[in-house]
């Protein structure tokens, strides 16, 4: 029963499937997100946490954080080459769309590669109790208004030697294109399970 659901998608469209599911998280030893996490909010007109914890010996010196929601397209980019030192920054949400399926990563923009991501979470206009506290001490990056793909980096942090904006924006729509297809592989896959 379970070849008839998987034989529905054409093999080529589901080995990719599969292949970007699974590659994305072989890059990273350990990288867990501390917040947001599922059932806290980010506020609106409130300053917000966003903190990590990472392998110390993964050899990644940098890298990019993004937010994106799972059921509308365009990105948000939050913070650009923050340094392997960081494990927390402040965010400030003005005028996000409420919803309750955003969800962070952490990633190498220039080489599309997906580190880790948060659990979706909830922004909302107005808190309900289950908000973060943001950290003292480490910058705070602004976010205004919905995602949007054409947009730079919110905080762009010193070191950086990067490459054009144009090459980012082209890799980060494959980033997305790559979240969202392992977000419908994990239901295809979950639909089999289900069916099993
Ligand atoms: C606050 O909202 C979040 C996200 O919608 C939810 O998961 C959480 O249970 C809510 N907390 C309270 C105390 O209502
Ligand atoms: C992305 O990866 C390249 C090569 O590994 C590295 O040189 C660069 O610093 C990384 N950039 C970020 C922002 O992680
Ligand atoms: C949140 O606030 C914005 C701007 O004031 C408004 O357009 C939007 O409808 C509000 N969303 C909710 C869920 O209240």
């Amino acid at each position: 029963m379970h070849f008839r659901l998987f034989s529905l998608i054409p093999p080529s469209v589901l080995s990719f499937l599969l292949a970007w599911y699974l590659i994305p998280f072989a890059k990273a030893d350990y990288w867990a997100v501390n917040s947001p996490t599922t059932g806290v909010e980010w506020v609106n007109g409130q300053t917000n946490l966003l903190s990590w914890t990472k392998g110390l010996l993964d050899g990644i010196d940098e890298f990019d954080v993004e937010m994106q929601r799972l059921s509308v397209a365009g990105l948000t980019y939050i913070a650009h080459n923050v340094p392997a030192s960081m494990s927390s920054l402040n965010v400030y949400l003005q005028n996000v769309p409420a919803a309750d399926d955003y969800y962070v990563m952490f990633v190498n923009s220039s080489h599309g590669i997906l580190y880790a991501s948060s659990p979706s979470f909830a922004i909302a206009n107005t808190s309900n109790g289950s908000t973060t506290t943001p950290a003292s001490g480490v910058p705070t990056v602004t976010i205004s208004g919905a995602p949007n793909p054409t947009d730079l980096f919110a905080t762009t942090f010193a070191g950086s030697s990067s490459g054009g904006t144009g090459w980012r924006a082209v890799q980060d729509s494959s980033l997305q294109i790559m979240a969202v297809l392992s977000a419908m592989a994990m239901c295809v896959l979950g639909g089999v399970l289900t069916v099993l």
